[in-house]
Order: C-alpha cells, then sequence, then structure tokens
C-alpha cells in the first residue's frame, strides 16, 4: 500500500466512522486461531501439529517451545507479576492458550486448529481459593523460584487496634460473609488485533481493541524491545471499539503472539477472538469473598467497620490495578457514613481460573467494596429495629464537613448524601411503600424496599499516589486551533460509546467560545494523541476531561494578549463572554475568538510565538468521589419465587454535568450491568476447573427486556478541585444498583427468617433459602 493511501486507511479508523478492528484488511494479511486447553491443570506431553499443516492454507502452528527461542514465552503483568503468552510444559486454566495457527484464512485458521493434537497429562487443580491455602495444596506457580505456597499477597489498611476495641466493647456488632462472584465482561465486541510489522522500516503498527492505547504501546516496548521493537516503532491504533468495561485494558497472549508471528513473518496477521474464547478465557471481573462486620450504638450510631478478604487471582495476578494498590480503590468500603475507625485486609491467592480481576465498569474493587458496606449497613438497620433509610441519614457525613478524611485515608470532596436519599425517597414516596409493604404483608405477599447510598471514588490519579508500571496517571489534551477558527482536540484517553466526541468538544467549545461542531475530537492512536492512561475506571472526565479546559484556558490566556494588542488597550482592561473579549464599558470596542485566531497566524505581537495550540498533562490534586441514592422496590412471588423490580429509582451526584443525555445513557446501562451481577450473572466452576456456563446459552447477560424501566436523577455537589466542578459518572450505577436490589430482595423475606443472600439471587436460590427456613412445608 502506498504512503498516502495508508494515511487515509489509517484515518478511516479514528475518525469514528464506524471502524472496528475487525475492518482493517490489509495486503497479504494472515488469520491467526488459538488452540485451548481442555483441562484446567495439565502437563503437555506433546504437541503434534502434522495433521493441521497438511491442510492447505495453513501457514504454521506456533507453540511455546517456538516463542522461547526469542525469550517471548512469557510476559509481565500489570501487577508486575508473570503470565504465560503460551505455556512451554504445564496449562493452569480451562481454556488457556496452547498454541496458535497461522492460515490464510479464518475458517482454514479454525480448521487448523481442529487438527492440532496435543497430549496432556492431567493434574488435581485448585479451583477454591480457601483450599488454595491449605497447607498441603499443591504450589501452583512452582516456575517461581523458592515459592512454597499459593499466597499472593497481603494488603491492610486503617487502625486495627482501634477498631477491634470499638467491636470488643460495642453494643451491637453484625458480621456477614459474602462473596461477590466471579463474573464476565460481557462488551459486544470480543477482543482482537491485527499486527501489522514492516521488516523494511523495522515498524510494527497494532490495530487493536484496547482502552489505553498509549499504555499498551509502552507495555509491547518493554516486553519486545529486546527484539528490536522499541516504542518509538511502535504505532497502536484504536480504532471504534464495541464496548470496553474494563476488560480492553490488559495485554492479552493472542496480541503479543499475533506479534511475535507478525515480527518473524513480515506479514499482518489479524487475531479476532470468538464469542465463548472471549467469555472462557478473558480477564474475569469481582471474585473476592468478603467477611464484613459493622459495630454501633443500640440507638443507630455507627462506630467501625472491619473488611477481610480471600481475593481469588486465578494463575497470575493479572489484575489491572495502580501499581500501589494491590485491592484497586477498595478501601472505600467506609462509604458515605461518619464513623471514626475502620480496618480492612486481603490477600490474594493463584487457583487454576484464568487470571484478571479487571475493574468491570468500576474503580478498582469498588463494586465490592460498596456491596459489603451497603449490605452490613442494612443488616445493622435491622439488628437493631431501625429503618433502613433513616439509619442512613442520621449517619450520613454532613454536607458541611466536606472535605472529609476517611478512616482508611481518603479525603472525600464534596457531596451532600442527605439531598441525595430525600430525594430519592421523594420519588418513590417511600413512607407511604412502607405502610403498603405492613399491609401487603399480612395478605402474604412479599415486597421489598432496598437502598443503596454509595460513595465512589474515580479519576485515578493524583500522579504521587497512582502509576501504572511506573507510568504515572495523568492525562492529557492537546488542543490546535486552524485559522479560521476550527479546531482539533486530541486525547491521551480512548472512547469506548461513552460519547467524549460529544462532550469533549463541549468543554473545548465552551472554554473557547466556539461552536461545537467546530470542534474535532481524536482519540486512539499513539502517533497523533498526546500520551495518556486511556479510559477505565470513569477516570476521563476528571483527568482528560479537565486537560481540556486546561488547554483551553492557556488559548484564552493567548487569546487575551492578541485582544489587548490589536485593541491597543491593556489586558485588565477586557473582559471574557463566551466567543469574545471586549473592553470594559466599551462594549462595541471587541474583537471576536475567530478574529483573534486568525490573528494568532498573520498579525499576532512582536515576540509571540505564532500558531494557536495548546497542550495539557493535567494530574489531580485529587480523586473525585461522585455518589448516589438508589432505592429498588421488588415484588417476589410467594410460589415461584420470581422476582420482579417494580421500579427503581436512582439519584446520581457526579457534580457540574457536562451532557445530562449521556449521563443519562451512562446511568442506564450501568444500572442495567448492576441488576446482571444481583440477579443474573455468575461464573461458575466444577471442583476440575471445567466452566459450567462458557457460552451465551448458559450465561444470562440481562437485555432491555430483563431491565426495569430505570427512573433516573440528579443532585449536583461540585468537585471542588476540577476546573469545570465534574466528577466521573460511568461506573456509579454498576456500583450503586447491585446491594439496593440484594437489599429489596432481602426486605421483602426478612420477616420470614432471612438474614442474607448471595447474589445472584435467582429465583431457585430464593425458594432454597425459604424452604430451608421453613416458608414452603
Ligand atoms: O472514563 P469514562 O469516559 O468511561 O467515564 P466518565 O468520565 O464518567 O464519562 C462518561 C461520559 O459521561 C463521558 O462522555 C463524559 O464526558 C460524560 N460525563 C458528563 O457529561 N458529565 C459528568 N459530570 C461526567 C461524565
Amino acid at each position: 500500500m502506498g504512503h498516502s493511501k495508508k494515511r487515509k486507511e489509517d484515518a478511516r479508523f479514528i475518525q469514528g466512522k464506524g471502524n472496528y478492528v475487525d475492518d482493517v484488511k490489509l495486503p497479504g494479511m494472515l488469520h491467526m486461531d488459538i488452540v485451548r486447553s481442555p483441562y484446567a491443570y495439565a502437563k503437555i506431553k506433546n504437541i503434534d501439529a502434522s495433521k493441521a499443516l497438511e491442510i492447505p492454507g495453513v501457514i504454521a502452528v506456533v507453540t511455546g517451545k517456538d516463542l522461547e527461542k526469542y525469550n517471548l514465552h512469557w510476559m509481565p503483568t500489570l501487577m508486575s507479576d508473570t503470565q504465560m503468552v503460551l505455556p512451554t510444559d504445564t496449562v493452569m486454566y480451562q481454556s488457556q492458550e496452547v498454541a496458535a495457527v497461522i492460515a490464510t484464512d479464518r475458517y482454514t485458521a479454525r480448521d487448523g486448529k481442529e487438527a492440532v493434537m496435543v497430549e496432556y497429562e492431567q493434574m488435581t487443580p485448585v479451583i477454591d481459593p480457601f483450599d488454595s491455602l491449605a497447607p498441603d495444596a499443591p504450589v501452583l506457580r512452582s516456575d517461581k523460584e523458592g515459592k512454597t505456597d499459593n499466597h499472593i499477597w497481603h494488603w491492610e489498611v486503617g487502625d486495627k487496634e482501634k477498631t477491634d476495641s470499638i467491636f470488643d466493647n460495642a453494643d451491637v456488632t453484625v458480621k456477614q460473609q459474602m462473596h461477590i462472584p466471579r463474573i464476565h465482561v460481557a462488551s459486544i465486541e470480543t477482543c482482537g488485533c491485527v499486527a501489522a510489522y514492516n521488516k523494511v522500516e523495522n515498524h510494527l503498527t497494532m490495530y487493536m481493541t484496547t482502552q489505553a492505547p498509549h499504555a499498551i504501546r509502552t507495555v509491547i516496548a518493554l516486553v519486545a524491545g529486546h527484539v528490536g521493537l522499541t516504542e518509538e516503532k511502535i504505532r497502536v491504533i484504536s480504532p471504534d471499539i464495541g464496548g470496553g468495561f474494563g476488560g480492553k485494558v490488559p495485554v492479552y497472549p493472542g496480541y503479543v503472539i499475533a506479534i511475535a508471528v507478525s515480527f518473524l513473518t513480515g506479514a499482518p496477521i489479524k487475531w479476532i477472538e470468538d464469542r465463548s474464547e472471549n467469555l472462557q478465557a478473558d480477564s474475569f471481573a469481582r471474585d473476592y469473598h468478603i467477611t464484613a462486620e459493622m459495630a454501633g450504638t443500640k440507638e443507630g450510631k455507627i462506630l467501625a467497620t472491619r473488611f477481610k478478604v480471600l481475593a481469588d487471582h486465578g494463575y497470575t495476578d493479572a489484575s489491572a490495578n495502580p501499581s500501589k494498590f494491590p485491592t484497586g480503590l477498595f478501601s472505600i468500603g467506609t462509604g458515605s457514613y461518619d464513623y471514626g475507625a475502620a480496618y480492612m485486609e486481603a490477600d490474594a491467592v493463584y487457583t487454576n481460573k484464568p487470571p484478571g480481576g479487571v475493574a468491570y465498569r468500576c474503580s478498582f474493587r469498588v463494586t465490592e467494596a460498596v456491596h459489603a458496606i451497603e449490605r452490613v449497613t442494612d443488616m445493622f438497620a435491622k439488628q437493631i429495629g431501625k429503618d433502613p433509610a433513616q439509619l442512613r441519614m442520621e449517619n450520613f457525613i454532613k454536607k458541611e464537613d466536606f472535605p472529609w478524611s476517611s478512616p482508611t485515608g481518603w479525603s472525600y470532596d464534596s457531596g451532600d448524601y442527605h439531598a441525595g436519599l430525600q430525594k430519592a425517597m421523594d420519588a418513590v414516596g417511600y413512607h407511604e411503600l412502607r405502610e403498603e409493604q405492613k399491609r401487603l404483608r399480612e395478605e402474604g405477599k412479599l415486597m421489598g424496599i432496598g437502598i443503596s447510598t454509595f460513595t465512589e471514588v474515580v479519576g485515578a490519579g493524583p500522579s504521587k499516589d497512582f502509576d501504572i508500571l511506573g507510568v504515572k496517571m495523568f492525562d492529557s489534551a492537546e488542543i490546535r486551533v486552524h485559522p479560521t477558527g476550527k479546531a482539533i482536540a486530541r486525547f491521551g484517553t480512548k472512547s469506548q460509546g461513552q460519547g467524549h466526541e460529544t462532550t469533549y468538544a463541549q468543554i473545548v467549545a465552551e472554554e473557547l467560545g466556539i461552536p461545537m461542531e467546530h470542534v474535532q475530537i481524536e482519540e486512539g492512536d499513539t502517533d497523533t494523541a498526546p500520551y495518556g492512561l486511556g479510559t477505565y475506571a470513569s477516570r476521563s472526565t476528571p483527568t482528560a476531561g479537565a486537560a481540556a479546559a486546561m488547554a483551553a484556558r492557556k488559548l484564552r490566556d493567548k487569546a487575551k494578549k492578541i485582544a489587548a494588542y490589536l485593541m491597543e488597550v491593556s489586558e485588565e482592561d477586557l473582559e471574557w463572554e463566551p466567543g469574545k473579549f471586549f473592553v470594559k464599558g466599551a462594549p462595541e470596542k471587541s474583537k471576536t475568538i475567530q478574529e483573534l485566531v486568525f490573528a494568532a497566524y498573520t498579525n499576532h505581537p512582536e515576540g509571540m510565538e505564532a500558531g494557536f495550540e495548546a497542550t495539557h498533562y493535567y494530574d489531580p490534586p485529587n480523586l473525585t468521589f461522585p455518589s448516589g441514592a438508589y432505592i429498588c422496590i421488588v415484588d417476589i412471588d410467594p410460589e415461584t419465587c420470581d422476582i420482579k423490580v417494580r421500579r427503581f429509582v436512582a439519584i446520581d451526584d457526579c457534580g457540574h454535568i457536562i451532557n445530562p443525555m449521556i449521563v443519562q445513557g451512562q446511568v442506564h446501562g450501568g444500572l442495567t450491568q448492576g441488576i446482571a451481577p444481583a440477579m443474573y450473572e455468575e461464573l461458575i466452576y466444577d471442583k476440575s476447573g471445567n466452566i459450567l456456563n462458557g457460552t451465551f446459552m448458559d450465561y444470562l447477560v440481562p437485555t432491555a427486556v430483563e431491565s426495569p424501566n430505570w427512573e433516573t436523577g440528579h443532585t449536583i455537589t461540585p468537585s471542588p478541585h476540577h476546573p469545570i466542578g465534574a466528577k466521573g459518572v460511568g461506573e456509579s450505577p454498576t456500583v450503586g444498583a447491585p446491594p439496593a436490589i440484594v437489599n429489596a430482595i432481602v426486605d421483602a423475606v426478612a420477616h420470614l427468617g432471612i438474614k442474607h443472600l448471595e447474589i445472584p439471587v435467582t429465583p431457585f436460590k430464593l425458594y432454597k433459602e425459604l424452604k430451608a427456613v421453613g416458608h414452603f412445608k
């Protein structure tokens, strides 16, 4: 392909015109499919590729031993653990990559995959994380020198002594063991890439489904730098992405194998996962076993919380967390309540399951933490016989007490929790509902009201605390305004459907006073966009959104200097109204932003740099702390245990709202991804490590059919440290919805003797629990 044609082709992928990785077609492109292990733990005795290689069109079969020759068979994970690209001798989970088949088209590659014969010697896997800690458990990571057990790390935060002493002396304590199950990040598009290595130029172009193109380029350079693929020789292009939700942050073996094969053959290699591979082998989310406790007075003052976590990481710690936060931001589990002491600890273990622990629409383990605090708050209310809304109102941090220092070390920036819950209660008619509930109970009907009043923590991060593999977590915006006043703005983040093209354009347009239609937004090409850490964990608005405002303000400062020069007044004499500078007291004397931009290229003051462009790398002084008050009402069939969500009201507070329609869309989608783990989704493994629901026939991802009519609203408490007062919002609903739903279901059956229900709460699970307490004779 000629250079200019190639540029045009590349440009196609960064203009938001519905182009996906699978649309990339390059001359001489070969296709890759992957042979996967049927066993969770086995020795590879032999790989016989002869039959596959007899198939016309099959070019090569690549194994771990082939990659070992180039030292490309292992790679680092984002948490500084190690992960196999392809195994040389042992497979560690069902569906792990075993070999790659390269062929002229994807159908032949699939035939080749079926023809590869692998001889395994099965071993007894460790599936249960509690078993993994047993003294006689086999040491799974025997590849690590000196490793004598399956323990990965221990983490703790808070004041243990103070917390223990409060618990020892408290009137009331509640304690609940709960599992936040392993779930799947079910984005519409699976993962995939086209790795195109050009031997003549020693240059790799990597089209891939990544949420973090710059960080991935750095990781590729770290993994493959020793064979000559250094960072300036790599271009990552992340075109339109059909959903990410955290699952497209990690570097999967498929990407690395495609690069290695392209590097060795010089041919572009396309790899697109199928739906089952995506479900069975890609990074999982959650899988935290939590013991949550709360202590307080019998009058209802919360005094302390204590959480203990066992984290199942699968065979390697490939979580997508900031480096210094092995449990992500789990310590936000102190919630929205004003109390003085908390202690949290976590231990992580290896098992024979796929690795991951991604921040699935969640700011790194916040979903798990919020579930624990909101469940245990309800249990505490039940224990002392107080209404759960009343208990929350009495214990909320007051709006005048912000910034508020949490007992686990956060400084919450702002919030008005009382206003949020009041608005949600008014919307549902809370007190009337409680009266209705009493009546329905007398008639033998089951109706429950569940509340979740959560505090979120998003926008990593202040770079003094947050990094990924040592790279500080700032984010960036670069704005160029052309002489005619039309702008192009590029960012280090990467939208996967969140609408950055609209909201970033709004920020730039508002700050500069130009129409938003005149602002073209680009993300996802490392050759053109400024370096940034990418889009996940609702960090785009708090970081890159802020960078957009800051870069635009630099340009406005420049425009002011030019205006002063052109109108022959001092800068102090000028005033700004969106779109123009005018002279104070003489509004007829003004210059529009378009005139000022044109002058920056044609008639700028002597000594001033020509042009009208600015870049800003924004390092937030703090995270932002969005919050929400959610109320769910359920009706349960007392015979069949069918659970119907009658109403769900979500009041979110994400500070200043840039685009209400986009925020509403984010909340709707997020709520559906919140009902998912509460009522439907869980990846289930048997004792041998076989996944029992490895297709969408068995793993129910809720759609509009399962979703109730989400009723949304908001309160606005601007973030005091963000340039436009905005906080992130994308993940709030996914984080806040599950405990509201489960609290409602438990509330509906509490009078029958049920104290807690594990998620997902299916009708069958509920039936069994109700039977156990004697509801069904
Ligand atoms: O990082 P990610 O884009 O997933 O999450 P976000 O920062 O919460 O933003 C999601 C979408 O909502 C973006 O298009 C934001 O610009 C928009 N948003 C908004 O309009 N107002 C806010 N206060 C927060 C986000």
